[in-house]
């Protein structure tokens, strides 16, 4: 009989020369346990998923509750469907205003796609301005507004009227004009290698996006649901967008994306024509149900609180002579070494020592520190020992 990891290579369509290849039989809290009784941290959360742990019981309760209700009824916004109705107007109450009609839908590069059409059809521009190393998804239209030509050059032709400008350099704002219908920007660059805006350049971006007319996009697929250390960024950076984009964790395990305007903007996707971004499965009852409770679990449990408390003392801890730099606020850091080589062989040794790391897709000499938010100090200390002890196996076999 052939194994799990035999059929896994013969019948699931692979992506990378060098998956991961754990076979994971459970999770719990910021732990996930190997079909081999081994036991690690998680320390990426999914990619900013998992920010309340692994099966937290309010989420696994709300998902068994609404499965006995009801799970498909209808495609996306016929029916009344009381999970959707609820979690819509959670996040209204926590968002500023003028961001209070949430489109949801599977994935975030759909909440994508659907900003997308939602910005041309409301200005009625075509032209969508994005950022030198964005990462925005892997659908055409999110392909088309990624910032790098290594992974979306093989798919052209791409989207036309896109056009590329650099983060945090006030010379490219100037290509925002009349003729563009938005700018997608994620206020932290996350596959960048976690970015911060610097001197106030987001709200710069907003300014010349009012004065030319182009929509304001904020793509915190990753930065949200208190990933960097407040709820969403846009609070961090006081800079409201005409159009947020959700998913990842807005889930609570589950797959969710939304994009959310005001009911002015959002209007306009239902004339001319009507029906004007159709989803069959998009706001799943199951999938509200949990992120609803995920969402409660984080305010509830103040995890933003113990996501500063942790972050303090990874910085702290993250201390060695290989380590350049520790990028990043909240739970979304990118620790920089001092030679990129080093990355490859911390990543993939990271589970010989109990530990789950990951690469940044546009960044080479950095990976990835992105536990749940619910990590303890004392596990938060514990994964510190161990990736020092990691790294230092690393440089000394060098
Ligand atoms: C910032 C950002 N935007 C969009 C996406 C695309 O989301 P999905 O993989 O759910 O389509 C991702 C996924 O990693 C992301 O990090």
């Amino acid at each position: 009989m052939l194994t799990n990891r035999q059929l896994f290579l013969r019948h699931l369509g692979q992506t990378s020369p060098t998956p991961m290849l754990l076979e994971i039989v459970k999770a719990e809290g910021i732990y996930i346990y190997g079909a081999d009784s081994k036991k690690y941290i998680d320390l990426i959360s999914g990619v900013s998923v998992s920010n309340i742990g692994h099966g937290h019981p309010k989420v696994k309760k709300a998902v068994k509750d609404q499965v006995d209700c009801y799970m498909h009824l209808m495609v996306y916004g016929e029916i009344i469907q009381s999970p959707q109705v609820k979690y819509a107007e959670k996040l209204a109450g926590l968002l500023p205003n003028g961001l209070d009609s949430c489109y949801f839908v599977n994935s975030g590069s759909e909440a994508v796609e659907g900003a997308m059409k939602l910005a041309k059809r409301y200005t009625g521009r075509s032209r969508i301005i994005y950022f030198r190393n964005a990462y925005h998804g892997s659908t055409h239209g999110a392909l088309s507004i990624q910032g790098s030509e290594q992974y979306r050059n093989a798919f052209r032709p791409l989207l036309p009227d896109t056009i590329q400008i650099d983060y945090n350099d006030d010379e490219g704002l100037s290509k925002i004009d009349s003729s563009t219908a938005c700018v997608f920007a994620e206020p932290v660059q996350a596959e960048a290698g976690v970015i911060f805006p610097e001197n106030d350049f987001l709200v710069r971006l907003r300014r010349k996006c009012d004065e030319s007319g182009a929509l304001l996009i904020f793509d915190e697929i990753q930065t949200g649901f208190g990933r960097i250390g407040s709820l969403f960024a846009l609070e961090r950076f006081r800079v409201v967008p005409d159009i947020l984009l959700l998913a990842k964790a807005l889930g609570g395990g589950m797959p969710l994306g939304a994009f959310i305007s005001s009911m002015e903007i959002m209007s306009s996707l239902t004339s001319d024509p009507v029906l004007g971004h159709i989803t069959t499965f998009g706001g799943h009852p199951v999938c509200c149900a949990a992120g609803l409770a995920s969402l409660e679990v984080i305010l509830e449990e103040k995890l933003i609180d113990n996501c500063l408390k942790s972050s303090s003392i990874f910085r702290e801890k993250l201390d060695h002579p290989a380590i350049k730099n520790v990028r990043g606020e909240g739970l979304l850091l990118a620790v920089q070494l001092t030679d990129a080589e080093y990355v490859k062989a911390i990543v993939s040794r990271a589970p010989e020592y109990g530990l789950i790391l990951d690469y940044f897709l546009f960044c080479n000499d950095s990976f990835r520190v992105a536990p749940p938010l619910t990590i303890s100090e004392e596990e938060t200390e514990t994964a510190c020992r161990q990736i020092i002890l990691l790294i230092d196996e690393i440089v000394r076999g060098r």
